[in-house]
Formats: structure tokens, sequence, C-alpha cells
């Protein structure tokens, strides 16, 4: 279990222990920590790899203050902003930003930034000199609620997403919450912000976020429902104590099964037909701007995909109720993130029922899914892996029949 280090006036921290990685994840004001941090660090300089939305907000430079105080050498590079720039065919780019540097094996290298940022960055880290340490920075609350925490790193292929990767943990884990003000007017609150949310309420709705060190007994999904409020008026609190929760979560998860044998897949509740259904949006919105930079938002397909998985849980007997399947969609929609089919999606089915079949997790061409017993917790489906391998935490992961999918296809129109 993940250990609370500490809960401050200024931050929060929390320490996950990973294969042979034990490292600290820091929520909240944390420069000061991150100056001290470095200082005391055994590395001679420091590289922070951020983009050109960073700049702009003003936080590649608030980030190098506190380096400098640090009192360590400190360099940085630009990469290109934006999902399409996370592809293959950028990574020479990523690696002249670092070779103009003379980044050598004592240096540590910065992600400062969204999830293309950690993912770009920490592939890099992983593969430069055959591995630099690496220190996660994630500017977004879907950056900090998840993808900067547990070592998924990686690029894109024209076959599809992260295809090219690696299991990277960092050395620690900075979230500088007051990033997240930065991200209040639309449309970057749209990605980043509300991205970050739908991530929270699938992470609130597998698990019930409790730790003996927390000093309450609410669950998590309790706690959100009663703070709504606070997330859409960016409440530095509430953000703070949802991203507690976040680590905590998301923490005890991989600690069990950092290679995605067993329950990590749990995770990716939601996000079985929640890619399908992105992958078919982007390519719609590819077609009408070929530059590839108008993407439909991760945060919805998210909401869109764990309001399917609800309908399947409730279809399949899992233990969901109608009336928490209601308060899941309740919570989705007060925070504005979709939870229903756009209308060029309504006459699709076949065609996201062929990218689920392809999905690696799929048997024998049948998707498998990952259900609700209750709000707070997934169905464990086994103890080992089909093949009989053992299953880190449990096996999650069940084949769910082409009607049921139709019929949860039709309730979410
Ligand atoms: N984002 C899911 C995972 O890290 O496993």
């Amino acid at each position: 279990m993940v250990e609370i280090l500490a809960q401050t006036e200024k931050y929060d921290a929390v320490e996950v222990a990973v294969g042979k990685a034990v490292y600290p994840i820091y929520i909240g004001d944390v420069l000061e920590k991150l100056t001290e941090f470095v200082g005391n660090s055994k590395y001679s300089s420091v590289m922070v790899l951020t983009d050109s939305n960073l700049v702009k907000a003003g936080h590649l430079k608030t980030v190098l203050d506190a380096l400098k105080k640090s009192g360590k050498k400190n360099s940085h590079g630009i990469l290109r902003a934006g999902e399409q720039f996370k592809h293959k065919k950028y990574y020479s780019d990523m690696i002249d930003a670092v070779d103009e540097v003379e980044l050598d094996r004592k240096t540590l290298l910065v992600a400062l930034g969204g999830g293309v940022i950690g993912d770009e960055v920490g592939f890099v880290a992983a593969t430069y000199l055959r591995g630099v340490d690496l220190l996660q920075m994630p500017t977004t609350p879907l950056s900090g609620a998840d993808s900067s925490i547990g070592g998924k790193v990686g690029l894109d292929t024209d076959k599809g997403k992260n295809r090219i990767g690696d299991t990277k943990q960092p050395i620690a884990v900075f979230q500088h919450t007051p990033f997240y003000q930065s991200l209040k007017d639309p449309p970057i609150k749209h990605y980043g912000y509300d991205s970050g949310w739908a991530e929270t309420v699938k992470h609130a709705g597998i698990d019930d976020g409790l730790h003996p060190q927390l000093g309450t007994q609410e669950k998590f999904i309790d706690y959100l429902e009663k703070n709504l409020e606070g997330l859409i008026s960016f409440d530095e609190k509430v953000i703070r104590h949802c991203m507690l929760r976040n680590a905590i979560i998301k923490g005890n998860i991989v600690e069990i099964d950092e290679k995605e044998s067993g329950m990590r897949v749990g995770l990716n509740f939601g996000h079985t037909f929640g890619h399908a259904f992105e992958t078919f949006m982007n390519r719609i919105l590819l077609e009408r701007d070929p530059s590839g930079a108008t993407v439909y938002p991760h945060g919805d397909a998210v909401g869109v995909g764990v309001h399917y998985a609800a309908w399947l849980s409730l279809l399949k007997g899992a233990g969901l109720t109608k009336s928490q399947l209601n308060r899941q969609l309740d919570i989705y929609q007060r925070l504005e993130i979709k939870t229903k089919l756009p209308k060029e999606a309504q006459d699709t089915f076949e065609e996201i029922y062929s990218f689920m079949s392809a999905d690696k997790k799929a048997i024998s061409g049948m998707p498998q899914f990952v259900l609700q017993e209750r709000l707070g917790q997934l169905q464990k489906t086994g103890d080992a892996q089909p093949d009989g391998s053992e299953a880190k935490g449990g096996y999650y992961l069940q084949p769910i029949e082409r009607e049921v999918l139709k019929k949860a296809f039709e309730m979410i129109k």
C-alpha cells in the first residue's frame, strides 16, 4: 500500500513502491520542495523538456527559477505542442533536443507538461543513453491524475496509440496544482482540465480511495459528489484532495501490478469502448481538419466509455444497481463531460464493434470488458489469467456477447 508521507499546509505527499522503484508524489504548492529535492540529489544537472504552450503560460520560467535555486546546472528544450507530434516520426527531433545540451547520465530529465509531454519525454528518458532518470511534472489534471503515475511512456505509430513504449518509473512526481489555474480559459480547459476529472470520476467508480493515514473514512465517490462545485470553480483545496485520492488509488494498483498482468487492467475501465469511440470520432475530425490539430476530448471519450461500461455491468448483473449507474452519470453530467453518443456516432455500432474486436485484449475477436460490482468496486473474475499464469491482484476481464454490447450501445444514444 502507498504510504502517505505528509499532509501539510502547502502540499500532500505519498510514496509509491513499484518494482525496484520507490518514489514520492508531491501534490500542491510544490516549488520549494522541488528546489530542495533537486538540491539534495545526486544529479550534476537538470534538463527540462516541455512544449511551447507551457512556455507561453509562463510555467517553464517558474520551474527554471525553482531549479536555479537548487544550485544545479540547468537547461531546457522545447518540443512541438500537440497530440499529433507524439508520433514515432518526431522521435529524432526529441533526441536532437537532448543531444544539443550534451545531456549525460548524471543529468535528470524533467517532463514538464500534460500527458503527451509525459509520454514523449518519458520515452526519451527510457531510451537515451540506454536510460536517464526522469522526473514527471504534470501540468494538467489529466496527467496529474493518471499518466504521470505508474511509468507508462510511449509514442504512436500509424497503426495506433502507444504502440512503441516502455515502463519507465520516474524518480519523483511533482504536481504543482496552482498551474491548473491557467487552464481556466477554453478550449484548453476542455482538453486538459475536464479530461482529468473524467479519469478522476473513473477512479472513484472503481475504488473507494480509502487509506488508514488519510484522516477520513469518506469514500472518494461521496467526497467527489459533494465537492463538484469546487472542481468546476478551480478550488485549490478540492483539486488537491482529489489528486491525493487519485494518487492513492492509482499508486496502490501499480504497486501490485506494474506490468498490467492483473488488476492494473481495471484502470482501463470504460476505455475498451472509450478508445474505439475516440478513434472513430478522431477519424471524422481528421477528415474535417487534415492537420490533425483537432482531436476529440479524451475526457468525453472516457465519460461515454464509462457510462457504456456501467450499462454492461447492469445488463450482465455484475452487481451495479440502476441508482448507482445514475449517480455516476449525474456526476459526469454536472461536470459537463459527455456520456452519450453524438449524432454522427449513433449508427456506428458495427464499426465500433469491429474496433473493439481488434483490441489487443479481445479473445478470438470477442471484446473483453471490466465491469463494476458496485460504485467504487470492480468485479473480479478470477485469481489467475485464463491461461493459468499469474494475474497480479486478480483477473478483471470478461468477454461480452455481441447482443449485450449492442443493447448497451442503444442505452447510450
Ligand atoms: N492509464 C492506465 C494505466 O496507467 O495503466
